[in-house]
């Protein structure tokens, strides 16, 4: 299997995202860290830990960066409440959070692993990332690929051109795409096409265990709230779907496209750039790439078999 750390702000979806990372067999999740995002950095862990507890995920879960690099920090209680992720009773944490500080916890993982073996899959602002790269340079070349929810080449959420991952924090976004890893951005473009429709939530539904049901309550709340604040009919359902390109990448097309972020923009700060002019360069000439088009049913039959496999803890 291929093995992930998973990089996470739950979070509706980052919680959908660690029980599809679980219960995949193609994946082998290693470790989860957490960053300040969609909610404050004792929000999201405590999240990250009762989501663990309730899927009896058996791996360490550390806490990261609090804040941004450089900038304020922002939260997103609008689609995800006040506690980050509202809707469901969390069930209390009896795991106790990692002692090591995630930036050291990736770094330990990556080193300790043979070249090429861990895929970084962050599904929040991308500080933690960020500040292991710097820290520890030679995690870079050893990292198979950093797989990433975040961005867009098209469209934004949080402003009309930038997403809320790397919005919250451009400068780490900067770090991480233009580093010497490969990089496969699935931003909105992509993740707007996962929406959880009324068949999706019935089948879940259907499956009648305490996470699904668990899964089921999150979607009421963040579909409410996708609904009011964002205008979407269903919610599309983010963070799973950087999770699904490393367990099956052919539920996605991709495309090659040089990428950056704009730090410096009036209205434009926080936009992710893909150059999409003429024809796509070669793997040599480009480490980054754009998700496009996602197999709308074949994602979500891989989120159901992995709760399948998760069962009833
Ligand atoms: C991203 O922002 C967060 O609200 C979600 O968890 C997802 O990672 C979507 O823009
Ligand atoms: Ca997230």
């Amino acid at each position: 299997p291929r093995r992930i750390v998973l990089d996470c702000d739950p979070g509706h979806d980052d919680a959908i995202a660690m029980l599809l990372a679980h219960g995949s067999p193609a994946v082998e999740l290693v470790a989860v860290t957490t960053v300040a995002g969609n909610q404050t950095l004792e929000k999201v862990t405590r999240n990250a830990l009762a989501v663990a507890e309730l899927a009896g995920i058996d791996v360490p879960v550390a806490a990261g960066c609090d804040r941004p690099l450089v900038r304020p920090r922002i939260v997103a209680p609008d689609i995800h409440g006040d506690s980050g992720m509202d809707g469901p009773v969390l069930p209390a944490p009896r795991r106790a959070v990692d002692d090591r500080h995630a930036v050291d916890l990736i770094i330990e993982t990556v080193l300790a692993a043979e070249p090429g073996e861990i895929t970084l899959v962050p599904t929040g602002p991308l500080t933690n990332v960020a500040m292991a790269a710097r820290k520890e340079p030679r995690i870079v070349p050893r990292v198979r690929e950093v797989v990433l929810m975040g961005g867009g080449y098209h469209v934004g959420n949080r402003t009309p051109v930038a997403e809320f991952n790397v919005l919250a924090d451009p400068e780490a976004a900067h770090v991480v795409l233009t580093e010497a890893w490969p990089v496969t951005m699935v931003g909105l473009d992509l993740t707007h096409q996962a929406v959880a429709t009324a068949d999706v939530r019935d089948g879940i539904a259907a499956l009648g265990t305490a996470p699904a049901r668990f899964v089921g309550e999150l979607l009421d709340f963040y579909g409410t709230t996708y609904r009011t604040a964002q205008g979407f009919p269903s919610p599309p359902v983010h963070d799973p779907c950087a999770v699904a390109y490393v367990v099956d990448p052919s539920v996605m097309t991709t495309r090659r496209a040089p990428l950056d972020v704009e730090l410096h923009g009036g209205l434009t700060t926080g936009m992710t750039v893909a150059d999409l002019r003429g024809d796509e360069p070669g793997p040599e000439e480009c480490r980054t790439q754009v998700a496009v088009t996602l197999d709308h049913g074949r994602f979500w039959d891989l989120v159901l078999d992995a709760l399948r496999r998760v069962g009833d803890p």
